[in-house]
């Protein structure tokens, strides 16, 4: 069978002050009238069966957004290594031999149907993961997505193609590398040296992600686990993303090329590619009155903002909290909310 397993443990930092401790990003509408999380569930609704991977304080939330899904409750949250490799183990426990496929609750996907003509070009998201699927079940690879960059995004996660290969007409590539978040200029660099974005979706048989996880900084949680314990599991382990734990050291990996409408609503300049932009290039989010300005991103629950004469700005006004900063620089919002989290 294919399981989906969705990721909605996360507290979407870098879309403050939308995204708040007790209200994170996938639990919002922000580009149609469902929520992230509703929207991802709907997304998978070809797998046999669905699974939500959670941290303990969003667990009773998840319901309300993916009433069929089975939920996953970390005991601790330590980013997606540990939540990965807890979700797996349950799956494997709950349904035995089957393919994970893990999707993130922050992307919007536009073409998501499958059919034949979709399948050729490669571009929909259905027939993309079934092909990734296929993969995972027939190579025992760790399956990752490769999307098309369009810019040295230092967002994302970057794999760098090895050996082109085939499965029922299907191309895939042998991962050569992978490469989590890298600075600007390497970015760059991997955008010219033909790299993918790593799109953050992920598919493979439960064996093959325990037994990659057992190599590396994750293993004592993998041990913990299979002797039932894995609660102190979770002490022994670092808060590590599964980018970095696992797939920046795996040994037999994949990627599938993704070419289905992507895109990570990680952070607030994200908007301008989603949104429509009026003549002057701003996107607003809510009501905007623009003077003047250029190339703004303005977002807002019920207040009406007005700008005049700025540009290049990501202006943000949600409850009570007013948020502006240099659109180039929409990941420095992760600054402000360990300021935040640092003065209590
Ligand atoms: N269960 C659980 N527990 N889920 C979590 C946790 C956790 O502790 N932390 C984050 N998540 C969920 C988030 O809710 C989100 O749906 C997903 O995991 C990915 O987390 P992000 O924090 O959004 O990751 P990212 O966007 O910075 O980076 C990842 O995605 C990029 C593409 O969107 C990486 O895989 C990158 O390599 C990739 O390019
Ligand atoms: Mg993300």
């Amino acid at each position: 069978p294919l399981v989906a397993l969705v990721l909605a443990g996360g507290t979407g930092t870098r879309l403050y002050p939308a995204s708040r401790a007790d209200r994170p990003k996938q639990f919002l509408s922000l580009v149609g009238d469902d929520s992230l999380l509703a929207e991802t569930a709907d997304r998978v609704d070809f797998a046999d069966r669905t699974f939500v991977s959670t941290r303990p304080a969003f667990a009773d939330e998840i319901s309300d957004h993916a009433p069929d899904a089975d939920v996953l409750t970390e005991p601790v949250a330590k980013d997606t290594g540990p939540a990965l490799v807890y979700a797996t183990h349950r799956i494997r426990e709950e349904v035995g031999d089957c393919v994970v496929l893990v999707v993130p609750s922050d992307h919007t996907v536009s073409d998501l149907g499958s059919g034949d003509e979709a399948a050729a070009g490669g571009g929909h998201f259905e027939s993309v993961a079934q092909t990734g699927a296929r993969v995972a079940a027939e190579t025992g690879a760790l399956v990752t997505f490769g999307v098309d960059p369009s810019r040295a995004e230092t967002g994302y996660g970057y794999v760098e193609p090895g050996e082109g290969r085939s499965l029922d007409g299907e191309t895939y590539f042998d991962l050569a590398a992978f490469h989590e978040k890298p600075d600007a200029e390497t970015a760059a660099e991997y955008v010219d040296a033909g790299y993918y974005w790593n799109a953050g979706i992920f598919a493979w048989t439960p064996e093959s992600l325990l037994a990659a996880a057992r190599d590396s900084p994750l293993a004592p949680l993998v041990d913990a686990l299979e002797t039932d314990d894995g609660s102190r599991g979770f002490d022994d382990v670092p808060e590590v993303s599964i980018d970095y734990a696992v797939m920046e050291r795996a040994d037999h990996a994949a990627v599938v090329p993704a070419a289905f409408e992507w895109d990570d609503l990680g952070s607030w300049d994200a908007l301008e590619r989603v949104l429509e932009a009026d003549a002057d290039g701003n996107v607003a989010l809510g009501d905007a009155l623009t003077v003047d300005a250029e190339d703004n991103v303005v977002a807002s629950d019920d207040k009406h903002v007005s700008l005049v004469g700025v540009s290049e700005l990501a202006v943000v006004a949600w409850d009570d909290r007013v948020l502006v900063i240099p659109k180039e620089d929409a990941q420095r919002v992760r600054e402000v909310v360990s300021r935040l989290k640092a003065e209590g």
